[in-house]
C-alpha cells in the first residue's frame, strides 16, 4: 500500500510516500480503508518532533481517520466490515490502510461525509468538553475566542453559538475574520492590530469576558487575563502562538476568575461515559445545522506538504483534511 513515511526528525525532517507492507491486524483493534485524514497542529508539531509524543523513525504519521472497515479481530465483537467510521489510530493514518484500536472506533452519521468526519473529532470533542464541563458556560454570557478562524477556534465560535452565548472573536487577518462572522461570530476585531482589552470592554460594557477560549498563548494571554469579568473562566487550550505564557498569579486574584486547563485527549481516557455523551451531543448540533465543519481539503496523499507548509506559516483555516480515498 501506500503511504507517507518519516524516516528522520531531522533537521531537515525526512518524510516521503512510499510503497510499504500494509500493517498486520492486532487483538484489540480493526483495519480500515482510509479515506480522509484530519491533520492539525499537533500533527504537524509531532513530524517535527516537538509534540509530547515522539514515534520510533520510521513511522507514518496521522491520528485522526475517517474510512470503512474491512477487517475486525476475532476478540472484537461490536464492530461489522463495511461500517463508516472515524477512529483515534494514534498514528499510521495517512496511508491508503490503517488500524486502530477498536475502543477508538466512533460510527459516522450518514449525513457526514469523509471529509467533514476527518476534521471532526478533536476540534469539536475539545471545544464541547472545554466549553462545557471545563467553563460550565451559560446562556447570555460572552465568550472571546482567539485564532478564532483555526482548527478549535472556528468550532469555538460555532458551539459557543449553540449553547447560546454572545461570541467576540480574534484573528490575524481580514480574510479570517470574515470567516469567524460567517461561522456566527456577533463582533471581531484583529487582536494584531487592535488591544484586547480595549475590544473587549466595547462588547461587554466594560464587564470584562466571561469566557476566554485561548488556543494561541505567547503574549496575547496575559492581555486576555487583564480583560476577564468577575467569576470569568480563561480556558488554556494551546500555545500555537510558540510560547507557554507566565500568568502572574495576583491577576485571577484580583480578577475573580478561574485559568481553568483544558486536556481533551485525557478527558476521553478518564471520563468515557462523558466523553461518549459529549459526542451523541456533538451529532445531534451537526444533524440540526448549528454546527458545520469547514475544512481546508487537500487531495492525494502526497499533498501532506503542504498541509505541514500552511499550518508551519499560520495560513490554514478550520481543520485541514488530507484526501486518501476519492469517494464520500
Ligand atoms: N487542549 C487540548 O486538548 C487541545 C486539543 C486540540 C488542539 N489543541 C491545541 O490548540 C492549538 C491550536 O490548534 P489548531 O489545530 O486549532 O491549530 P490551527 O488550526 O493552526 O490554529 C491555530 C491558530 O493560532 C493562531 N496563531 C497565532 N500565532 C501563530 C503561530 N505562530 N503559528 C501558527 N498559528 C498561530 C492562528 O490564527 P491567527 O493567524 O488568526 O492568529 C491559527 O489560526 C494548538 O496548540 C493545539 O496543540 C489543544
Amino acid at each position: 500500500m501506500r503511504a507517507v513515511v518519516q524516516t528522520s526528525y531531522g533537521p531537515p525532517v525526512q518524510i516521503t510516500v512510499q510503497d510499504i507492507a500494509a500493517p498486520a491486524l492486532k487483538p484489540g483493534h480493526v483495519r480500515l480503508r482510509v479515506h480522509a485524514v484530519g491533520f492539525g497542529f499537533p500533527d504537524a508539531l509531532m513530524v517535527a518532533g516537538k509534540y509530547q509524543v515522539k514515534p520510533e523513525v520510521p513511522y507514518t504519521p496521522g491520528s485522526e481517520v475517517a474510512g470503512v472497515v474491512t477487517e475486525v479481530a476475532s476478540d472484537v465483537n461490536d464492530i461489522k466490515p463495511g461500517a463508516r467510521v472515524l477512529a483515534m489510530a494514534g498514528q499510521g493514518g495517512l496511508a491508503e490502510e490503517c488500524i486502530a484500536p477498536a475502543h477508538s472506533i466512533i460510527p459516522l452519521p450518514d449525513s457526514m461525509n469523509m471529509a467533514a468526519a476527518a476534521g471532526f473529532l478533536v476540534n469539536y470533542g475539545t471545544t464541547y468538553h472545554a466549553l462545557v464541563q471545563r467553563a460550565n458556560i451559560q446562556p447570555g454570557e460572552t465568550l472571546l475566542v482567539l485564532g478564532a478562524a483555526g482548527g478549535v477556534g472556528l468550532t469555538a465560535i460555532e458551539i459557543g453559538k449553540a449553547l447560546g452565548a454572545r461570541v467576540l472573536a480574534a484573528a490575524s487577518t481580514p480574510e479570517k475574520l470574515e470567516l469567524a462572522k460567517k461561522h456566527g461570530a456577533d463582533a471581531v476585531f484583529n487582536y494584531t492590530q487592535d488591544t484586547i482589552k480595549a475590544k473587549v470592554m466595547e462588547f461587554t460594557g466594560d464587564k470584562g469576558i466571561d469566557v476566554a477560549y485561548d488556543p494561541v498563548g505567547a503574549d496575547f494571554a496575559e492581555q486576555v487575563v487583564r480583560s476577564m469579568a468577575w467569576n470569568g473562566r480563561y480556558l488554556v487550550i494551546g500555545f500555537a502562538g510558540g510560547k507557554i505564557p507566565a500568568i502572574p498569579l495576583n491577576l485571577p486574584l484580583l480578577k475573580g476568575c478561574s485559568l481553568v486547563g483544558v486536556f481533551w485527549g485525557a478527558h476521553t481516557r478518564k471520563e468515557p461515559p462523558v466523553h461518549a455523551a459529549n459526542l451523541k451531543a456533538l451529532f445531534e448540533l451537526f444533524e440540526s445545522g448549528k454546527i458545520k465543519p469547514h475544512v481546508t481539503e487537500l487531495a492525494g496523499l502526497e499533498r501532506f506538504t503542504e498541509a505541514l507548509e500552511v499550518l508551519n506559516t499560520r495560513r490554514s483555516t478550520g481543520k485541514v483534511v488530507i484526501r486518501v480515498a476519492s469517494d464520500n
